[in-house]
């Protein structure tokens, strides 16, 4: 039993390490949350903490330093510390799943070693998808890499990029054309921020929630790479868009979780705050209205986490299952806002002040029915799979997409 009547099933190496987790989190992390929060500085003395307690690049392989870790190792750790601080949490996932798993199963290993000793050093590295013009369309993305000589000369913009500015490792998606501008497919492009003159972040955005990651536009503007700069997924450019999007289903599955674990801690603070708090001479859980809430929330909570660990599950050896991912990526984030917003009412005006965390963790909760792909379009991803069609979703069934030869 886990506080709300969730099914466990973890090893016993599972629940050590989620403990360590949780002690760390209930500790200095919880501690730092709302400066974090108010600041809007970046925790770098929580990654500091995480690096120490062997929380960064979990699941990089171990003969490239990791601890080979699997999904789920790194879920209940992100789990654990994203009920006190979501902010820590990202920075879990994007040390353990996106960009950096992308590369550590489709790198060279040159490509692989630069990555893993830089996330193991303490970087979260970023992944660059969106674009001013592409957002839930990602394929209709125009940033492109051009072949000139023995250079790739990178031009485009990128904007909403979690970690612009604090992240040195950056992943990009680009449209790959030759020397004579035919288009090739997506690739990956690997830059390190102030190493690669042209890669410049140019806005940090003013964001409701999660403000101790600053979330940029980036603009590359004649940026030049060395062709060992191109993560080339493995069935080639042509399909490049598909498998990087297969490696993505990871961080997926990560946001879902962060959300998971902003909604059990703010869970735990309503029912601790239930007991506690007396109106007309009892504990306010003894209002069958308040009961109700609660064993509501509680029921959101088990049915969210059971998706989540299963679509973790479903990517041992690999990614996770793309169906499973979204399932729970949309289920937990929904369900999360409502838990959160629940939990929030629990504690009357109390919880409206600033001096107790709920109001941050109804602003954080609130990113992730968006970031990572929104709940619409996920939608249109579990419907495509369940009914077993392709629903492009531009009026001529391609769009800005390139028709295949
Ligand atoms: P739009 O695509 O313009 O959508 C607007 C609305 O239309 C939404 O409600 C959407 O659901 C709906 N809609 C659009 N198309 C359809 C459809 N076919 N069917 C039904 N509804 C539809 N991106 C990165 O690349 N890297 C990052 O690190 C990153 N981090 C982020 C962090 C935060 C905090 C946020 C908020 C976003 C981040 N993003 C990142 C961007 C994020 O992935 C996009 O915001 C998201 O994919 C949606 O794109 P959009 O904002 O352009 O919305
Ligand atoms: N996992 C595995 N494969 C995926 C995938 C995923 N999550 N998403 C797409 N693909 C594959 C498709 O199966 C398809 O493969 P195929 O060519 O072998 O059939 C290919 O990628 C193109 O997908 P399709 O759905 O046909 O593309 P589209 O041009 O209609 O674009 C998406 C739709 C993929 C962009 C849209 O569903 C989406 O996910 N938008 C959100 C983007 C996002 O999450 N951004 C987050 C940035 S941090």
């Amino acid at each position: 039993m886990n506080g709300f009547g969730g099914m466990d099933d973890l090893t016993k190496d599972q629940l050590a390490l989620r403990a360590r987790a949780r002690e760390l989190a209930a500790g200095p992390v919880a501690a730092r949350a709302a400066e974090v929060d108010r600041t809007e500085q970046y925790p770098w003395d929580n990654v500091a903490l995480l690096k120490d307690a062997g929380l960064l690049g979990m699941t990089i392989p171990t003969r490239h330093g990791g601890q080979g870790r699997s999904w789920l190792d790194a879920v209940l750790v992100i789990e654990a510390l994203s009920a006190a601080c979501s902010v820590t949490g990202r920075i879990a996932v994007e040390t353990n799943m996106g960009a950096i798993s992308a590369v550590m199963a489709y790198g060279s290993e040159e490509q692989k070693k630069l990555a893993a000793d830089m996330v193991l050093a303490g970087d979260k590295p970023a992944i660059c998808i969106t674009e001013p013009e592409a957002g839930s369309d990602a394929s209709g993305m125009t940033t492109r890499a051009d072949r000139r000589g023995n250079r790739f000369v990178l031009n485009g913009r990128k904007h909403w990029i979690t970690g612009g500015g604090v992240s040195r490792l950056h992943l990009i998606f680009a449209k790959v054309f030759d020397e004579q501008g035919n288009e090739e497919g997506v690739g990956g492009f690997l830059a390190i921020r102030d190493e690669t003159p042209g890669l410049k972040i140019t806005k940090r955005e003013p964001t409701m929630g999660l403000r101790g990651i600053p979330e940029a536009v980036i603009d590359f503007e004649e940026m030049e790479l060395a062709p060992s700069a191109l993560v080339i997924p493995p069935r080639g450019l042509r399909k490049g868009f598909a498998d990087l999007m297969n490696a993505y289903n990871s961080q997926r599955v990560g946001a879902a979780t962060v959300a998971l674990g902003i909604a059990e801690g703010a869970y735990r603070l309503a029912l601790d705050w239930s007991e506690e708090r007396h109106q007309f001479g009892r504990p306010i859980n003894e209002f069958q209205g308040l009961q109700w809430k609660l064993a509501d929330m509680s029921i959101r909570l088990a049915a969210a986490q059971s998706l989540v660990y299963k679509a973790a599950r479903s990517g041992e050896g690999g990614f996770p299952d793309m169906l499973m991912a979204a399932q729970a990526k949309i289920f937990t984030s929904e369900n999360a806002i409502q838990v959160v917003n629940d939990a929030l009412q629990c504690f009357g005006a109390r919880g409206y002040s600033r001096e107790l965390p709920l109001e941050r963790m109804a602003r954080d909760v609130r990113m992730f029915t968006i970031g990572g792909g929104t709940a619409e379009v996920l939608r249109n991803v579990v419907a495509g799979a369940i009914l077993g069609k392709k629903l492009p979703q531009t009026r001529d069934g391609w769009g800005t997409r390139s028709k295949p030869a």
